[in-house]
């Protein structure tokens, strides 16, 4: 279960904080503010930023230092919910245990709630950047962190798996093409997390490489999991509607290998995770026990 001390300790800060870098309501946009809300509060497991504050913690860092980042992050990751449950996507009507933004406040403001987050993600990070000026190493650092974030979830990340992932619902799958999918549209921002969280705490060429292939493999377990929560899953557990994927025809793991080798698959990807971690295991434990619990989760 994704509940131990470590864990809970990160998602609560997380939480504590989610809404501190919205701007301040403006009264003639409070629909779109109560949209933004609406997602942020909802119940979601929180991984990224998790991992973010996780990782700028590996390094010695105090993880308050990477809270702005954290938080981006979360407000990316919620965005992109927003967006791909639209109709003009999957279609969804259940998220985080709840009725997704667009059927709670309907298409347009969804939309727009969705670039609120995104932008806003980027208002919180220069925020926090601006505060480094005179500090050209911590700077460089968060610079580095931004750069990483933005390439994550941009054209050459997230963006890239999100057209993929469409335009493949009309294609005959192969294992190239949902390689190429769970790779950008999940792995690319877990892997900016754990990178990020990294380059906010300083850490050296030789750890971010760590982290990076840390990130990656974990990352693509994530989307095999989700692949296959969506098959054998339950809606109770996770939230979300279980045989979307079916239904709309998705490149997955399971519709390319079949359930029992996406779920060894699933395995091998932890294993190469938590492989990558073998010469910081006494410092990553967070990072290993995290890895495991996500291989079995139900949510
Ligand atoms: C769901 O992400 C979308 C994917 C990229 C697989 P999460 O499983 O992290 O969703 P929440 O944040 O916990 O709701
Ligand atoms: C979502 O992938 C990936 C992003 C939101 C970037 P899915 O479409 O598989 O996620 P779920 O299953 O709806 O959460
Ligand atoms: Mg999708
Ligand atoms: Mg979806
Ligand atoms: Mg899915």
């Amino acid at each position: 279960m994704l509940d131990y001390p470590e864990y809970r300790r990160l998602k609560y800060l997380v939480e504590k904080h989610l809404l501190d870098f919205l701007p301040e309501i403006d009264q003639n946009s409070i629909s779109l503010y109560d949209s933004m809300r609406y997602s942020l509060k909802a119940e979601g497991k929180r991984i990224r930023p998790i991992l973010l504050l996780a990782a700028c913690e590996l390094t010695g860092c105090d993880p308050m230092q990477a809270l702005p980042y954290a938080c981006a992050i979360e407000y990316i990751h919620t965005y992109s919910l927003i967006h791909d449950d639209l109709p003009a996507m999957d279609n969804d009507d259940l998220r985080r245990g709840k009725p997704t933004n667009h059927k709670v406040f309907g298409e347009a403001t969804a939309i727009l709630a969705g670039d609120g987050l995104l932008s806003t993600a980027f208002e919180a990070m220069n925020k926090d950047l601006l505060l480094y000026l005179d500090q050209p190493v911590a700077l460089k650092q968060r610079i580095r962190a931004t750069s990483e974030i933005a390439k994550g979830c941009g054209c050459r990340g997230m963006i890239a798996g999100q057209i993929a992932d469409i335009e493949a619902e009309s294609q005959v799958v192969s294992a190239e093409l949902v390689g190429y999918i769970h790779a950008n549209k999940t792995a690319a921002l877990i892997e900016a997390a754990v990178v990020a969280g990294g380059y906010i705490g300083g850490a050296n060429a030789e750890l971010i490489e760590v982290l990076r292939s840390y990130g990656e493999n974990l990352g693509l377990a994530f989307q095999v999991a989700d692949d296959l929560l969506d098959v054998r899953g339950n809606e109770a557990l996770t939230g979300k509607k279980v045989g979307k994927d079916e239904s709309h025809n998705k490149a997955t793991f399971p519709v390319v290998y079949g359930v029992e080798r996406s779920a060894r698959r699933l395995e091998e990807l932890t294993e190469n995770a938590l492989a990558a971690l073998s010469k910081y295991r006494d410092k990553a434990e967070f990072f290993v026990e995290i890895a495991r619990e996500l291989s079995i989760r139900q949510n």
